[in-house]
């Protein structure tokens, strides 16, 4: 019910951000070309050709078709990928792409697809600070770059002005490109590049024009993230009021490059894969990708295949888990070597006072975008009217402030109230709010707290009521709450791996905005703008785990993708700031399950000191890919190398969690055993013990249970065997495996997930 109410809201508020994009753009006609892309080996390369690029232009020639006397066009090349995989994508009939397919070097290809993406106190509640930990270790990600591949970016923005940044590290080869309102001397040594890539969108819709031809952002969605991951400090920065303070981003000052790959008239995979090759070119650290493929094998998600060819550059690719929640299996980006991210709460109250005539003073919540009428007004409770969802009966309420009942939609109401003449109203919700979205003055209250107003209201023969708006509390409790859009794991694309990995701060989070896009309603007319914007998504979770990704490198410019997210995952905090365990909105505040939060709540001040990881390499992934039920050609696909082998089969990757998916065995037990590898990266000699917590009907035994490390980067293996004895009927259960160091200095902890091998994942 609640997740309901919310997922109505935040749709309300950002339908473009929510929409969910399905399936293939398949074309009509056997002789109408569409855009598909398609993948080739390189090592097939004839040495006549100069250059791959000469290769794939010469191999669409030969593919040419006889109907074109019809169409008089020929198939044409869109983009040469060469960095994150090798391929190219290009407009193809049927019959062209079946001719493709004979020849040398081809090995898959695909129809284009169209992408869902997924829409400052952060970094207090992270406990990011200037004196210990993550911020002066990496220098605040000084020199650290991150590719967003987004919407575009808002170059104006105060998040990247680039006071106090040095100069632009030399080994960038990225570019400011020029288009449409936006000249090369847009970027400096913060925002260090843009570019944008449309062949895709403009394949797909030949007479198209485009609203905005360049890396500016029309939406708000990629100035939002970027300034994030690693905007600059922007004082007096604030949500019509609230939220206010100096905004940064998670590495203040790390670089940020934008890749302008969605565009209002479509979003389209070759356009996604182009900037992704680019930004791996170029010389990106980090990749954040706040965007998704639903309902996609690996081998035809643009993402996983990009995301391959980066994690073998030593780039993280960190993306967002979508916002389908809160039902089980619906996660976007299930992507073994990347980094899947959740969205909860932040400590942070959006607040409404609201004082009665009797000095009752009671906290609500608000984000009403403006400073409201906050004198003292007649409190009205009518019980003919107090449903408020009568657009009829809410047109004739007298002046003053109008109480309204709970009846389980708080946003429905809200809509309504645009027409009525009450001043304000005051709501009636428990739930966590998500959204910013918030039409008319008035606060919502707890059905607790409004017993006492409406006993006054009923009681005193001129009852009064005020409210005040715009307020801010931080430190509140309980935080985080997982936000019920966050999509649950397993991922659909591969279940045996758990997804997402972690959860980072994703409500109501505050970034810059396009100063000219549409960021609040009052009412159903009045378009309110802004250059700060408080939103909600899984889009905004992304942005923090780049950033502290980004501060990560900074710190361990030696770490591989999978070390910084072992170090991530494996100090995230499974509590809340009232030391429980952490709550899920989208389940009734029930404790959490690693399939909606992951490992946890990231903590980048621990996650600096680890103690363990484990690390993987590209071969541990190929291995991985060996063991799915793959033809060679899907394979190649995604690993686009011949050099790489199925020798050694191991669904078993090093990754730092467990997931046991059980079917029905015979003897009613079902058994399962993980190897593993910990790397000690403390100082030097240490020793850690194991502590298990064992999900419910499960044993679980690890062996050895204690591993000492004689020296630094030094590698020990264990196992953990998951013995299932509980109900069959699919429930999930969960526990954790740590690894406590003897000193206590560092602990590593790893969730462990039994759930039922459900066709649907
Ligand atoms: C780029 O645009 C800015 C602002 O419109 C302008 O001041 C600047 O001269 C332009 N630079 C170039 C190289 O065109
Ligand atoms: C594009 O424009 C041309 C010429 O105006 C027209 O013939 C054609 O039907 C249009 N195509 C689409 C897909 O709208
Ligand atoms: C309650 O509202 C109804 C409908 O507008 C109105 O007819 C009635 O007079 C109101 N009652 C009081 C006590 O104001
Ligand atoms: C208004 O809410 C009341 C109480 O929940 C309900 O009985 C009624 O059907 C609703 N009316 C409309 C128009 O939704
Ligand atoms: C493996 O793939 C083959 C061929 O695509 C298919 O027939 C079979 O059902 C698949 N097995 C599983 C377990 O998915
Ligand atoms: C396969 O595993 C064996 C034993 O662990 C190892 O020696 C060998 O190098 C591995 N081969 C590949 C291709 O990873
Ligand atoms: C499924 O398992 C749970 C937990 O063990 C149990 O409470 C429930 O009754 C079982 N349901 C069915 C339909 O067997
Ligand atoms: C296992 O068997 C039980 C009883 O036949 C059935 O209810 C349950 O759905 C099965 N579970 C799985 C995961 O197949």
């Amino acid at each position: 019910m609640m997740g309901l109410v919310n997922r109505a809201l935040l749709l309300l508020f950002f339908p473009c951000f929510l929409l969910a994009f399905r399936g293939t753009s398949s074309a009509s006609l056997e002789h109408d070309r569409s855009t598909y892309i398609v993948h080739m080996d390189k090592s097939s390369m004839p040495k006549a050709f100069a250059s791959h690029h000469h290769w794939y232009s010469s191999t669409i020639e030969t593919v040419k078709s006889n109907h074109d006397n019809e169409h008089q066009s020929s198939p044409s090349l869109l983009y040469s990928y060469d960095h994150a995989f090798h391929g190219f994508s290009a407009l193809l009939s049927k019959a062209e792409l079946e001719a493709l397919k004979r020849t040398s070097g081809f090995v898959s290809a695909y129809n284009d697809r169209v992408v869902t993406i997924d829409t400052t106190h952060s970094f207090e509640f992270l406990s990011l600070n200037p004196v210990t930990g993550l911020w002066p270790a990496s220098e605040y990600g000084k020199d650290v770059i991150v590719g967003v591949i987004d919407t575009g970016v808002w170059p104006e923005s105060a998040s990247f002005k680039d006071d106090g940044m040095t100069s632009v590290p030399t080994r960038w080869k990225g570019t400011c490109e020029a288009g449409q309102e936006f000249n090369s001397s847009m970027c400096n040594s913060k925002l260090i590049g843009a570019r944008y890539f449309n062949k895709g969108v403009i394949a797909a819709n030949p007479n198209v024009t485009l609203s905005m031809n360049s890396a500016r952002d029309t939406q708000g969605h990629g100035t939002h993230t970027s300034s994030t991951a690693a905007g600059n400090y922007v004082e007096g920065a604030s949500y019509f009021g609230y939220a206010e303070g100096t905004a940064r981003g998670m590495a203040p000052q790390a670089r940020v490059a934008m890749y302008k790959v969605l565009w209002d008239e479509g979003r389209y995979a070759s356009d996604v894969l182009a900037g992704m090759d680019q930004a791996v070119a170029d010389g990106v650290d980090v990749i954040s990708i706040s965007m998704g493929f639903d309902d996609v094998p690996l081998y035809e998600d643009p993402i996983a295949i990009a995301s391959f060819g980066a994690m073998e550059k030593g780039v993280l690719v960190s993306s967002s888990a979508g916002n389908e929640g809160p039902d089980l299996g619906k996660l976007h980006n299930g992507i073994p070597w990347v980094l899947t991210v959740a969205a909860g709460s932040i400590d942070r109250w959006f607040a409404g006072t609201l004082t009665l005539g009797n000095g009752l003073v009671i906290i609500g919540w608000t984000m009403f975008p403006a400073r409201g009428y906050g004198k003292s007004m007649p409190l009205i409770y009518n019980k003919t009217i107090s449903s408020c969802n009568s657009t009829t009966l809410l047109s004739q309420v007298p002046f003053g402030v109008l109480i309204c009942d709970d009846i389980g939609s708080y946003g429905d109401q809200m809509s309504s109230l645009s027409s009525t003449t009450a001043i304000a109203a005051i709501l009636i919700a428990d739930e966590i709010m998500e959204s910013s979205s918030f039409t008319y003055p008035g606060v919502v209250i707890s059905s607790k707290d409004a017993i006492a107003v409406i006993k006054y209201a009923e009681s005193d023969t001129k009852p009064t009521a005020s409210i005040k708006y715009q307020q801010t509390l931080v430190g509140t409790k309980p935080a985080p709450v997982v936000a019920s859009y966050t999509s649950r794991g397993p991922s659909p694309s591969y279940p045996g791996i758990l997804k997402p990995d972690v959860m980072a701060p994703g409500s109501l989070v505050l970034a810059s905005w396009i100063p000219n896009g549409f960021a609040a309603i009052i009412s159903s007319n009045i378009y309110l703008a802004t250059d700060h914007i408080a939103i909600s998504g899984t889009s905004m979770a992304c942005p923090h785990a780049s950033g502290i990704a980004a501060l990560l490198k900074g710190a361990h410019p030696e770490w591989s993708p999978a070390a910084i997210r072992s170090a991530m995952m494996t100090t995230a905090n499974p509590l809340d700031n009232t030391q429980r365990e952490i709550r899920d909105a989208g389940q009734d505040l029930e404790i959490a399950t690693p399939l909606a939060m992951g490992a946890g709540h990231v903590d980048p001040n621990r996650a600096l000191h680890p103690g363990l990881i484990y690390d993987a390499t590209p071969q541990d992934y190929v291995n991985l890919l060996c063991s799915m039920n793959f033809t060679q050609n899907q394979i190649l696909t995604i690993t686009r190398s011949t050099t790489y082998t199925c020798s050694n089969v191991s669904s078993d990757l090093n990754y730092p969690s467990f997931i046991v998916l059980y079917t029905n065995s015979s003897d009613g037990v079902f058994f399962q055993t993980f190897q593993r590898i910990a790397t000690n990266v403390g100082d030097g000699a240490a020793t850690y013990k194991a502590k298990v917590v064992a999900p419910k009907g499960s044993v679980v035994t690890v062996s050895p249970e204690t591993l000492v490390f004689e020296k630094k980067y030094e590698k020990k293996s264990y196992s953990l065997s998951v013995r299932y004895m509980g109900d069959k009927n699919e429930t999930v259960t969960y526990g954790s495996l740590t690894w406590i160091e003897d000193n206590g200095h560092h602990t590593a902890r790893s969730p462990i997930v039994v759930a039922p091998l459900v066709s649907v994942w």
